[in-house]
């Protein structure tokens, strides 16, 4: 691992691999928990789904199987679900979260939440201003985990022409999901991208950067772009990774050799 370097957009840690990196996030994951729990009697998780944290789940049931780490004082709340989609359906963010972490670990079945793909049409925006309240009422999020999208989403907010001031104050809400995005979950689809819902619910800017730390992940080649752009580029909605240039004290990045070639 090389040291520790500071950037606009945060401190930066680049591993060797993704390997160790995910191992490092499962590391700083469960110290934030037990922060929390020591300081506040419970933590309050943002997680996220993708490719990217898969073997970061790995580690932390690994570490509850281990009897290192205990999930009943943590409540979560995932940055976004498809829309619509069934929680039941393999492909919902629901049943990734199921099927990589709660399944396996100590959490009460009603402090894990994801926003609900199942929603009346016309009652979206109502559900998602709920689930920003959850979150104010349960005292916010200890922590953010985040992935970077190819084309540098954060959750679901997805690059735009927004202004930056705009960008900042967006809420959790319904969108509809970039080319970019469609594209790059086909593949869950059985490669087809016109079976990828065209919506999704995702946490907003503002309760994203609200969070007390956050730590994104980027692996391999194809995030370098996105990484180079956020960390180093101009603050700008079209590269919604550059608004953690705004909140960089607490931002800290896990990368791999790969995407950090170009930085
Ligand atoms: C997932 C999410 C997305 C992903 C991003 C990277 O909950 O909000 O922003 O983090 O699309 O996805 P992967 O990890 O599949 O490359």
């Amino acid at each position: 691992m090389s040291s520790v370097v500071q950037y606009p957009a945060g401190s930066v840690q680049i591993f060797d691999d993704s390997e160790t990196a995910c191992e490092a996030a499962a590391g700083w994951i469960a110290n934030r928990i037990r922060d929390a729990i020591r300081v506040r009697g419970r933590a309050v998780a943002g997680l996220a789904t993708g490719r990217t944290p898969i073997r970061v789940y790995e580690r932390l049931v690994a570490r509850h199987r281990a009897g290192k780490l205990s999930f009943r004082d943590v409540i979560t709340y995932n940055l976004d679900e498809y829309y619509p989609i069934r929680p039941l359906d393999p492909n919902s963010y629901r049943a990734y979260m199921d099927r990589h972490l709660f399944a396996h670990v100590d959490i009460p079945a009603n402090r894990a939440h994801l926003l609900d793909g199942t929603v009346p049409e016309g009652f979206t925006d109502e559900h998602c201003a709920a689930f920003d309240r959850w979150i104010a009422a349960d005292g916010g999020l200890d922590f953010q985990l985040l992935g970077l999208g190819r084309n540098g989403h954060i959750g679901f907010n997805e690059p735009c022409e927004l202004g930056v001031e705009a960008m900042l104050a967006l809420p959790t809400r319904l969108i509809p999901l970039h080319p970019t995005t469609t594209a790059d979950a086909a593949a869950d689809f059985g490669g087809h991208a016109d079976r990828v819902p065209r919506h999704a619910l995702t946490m907003g800017v503002a309760p994203i950067l609200a969070a007390r730390s956050i730590l994104i992940l980027a692996f391999g080649r194809n995030k370098a772009e996105a990484v180079a752009a956020s960390l180093q580029g101009p603050i700008t909605s079209a590269m919604p990774g550059s608004l953690l240039q705004t909140v960089s004290p607490k931002v800290t990045w896990f990368l791999d050799a790969e995407s950090a070639s170009t930085l």
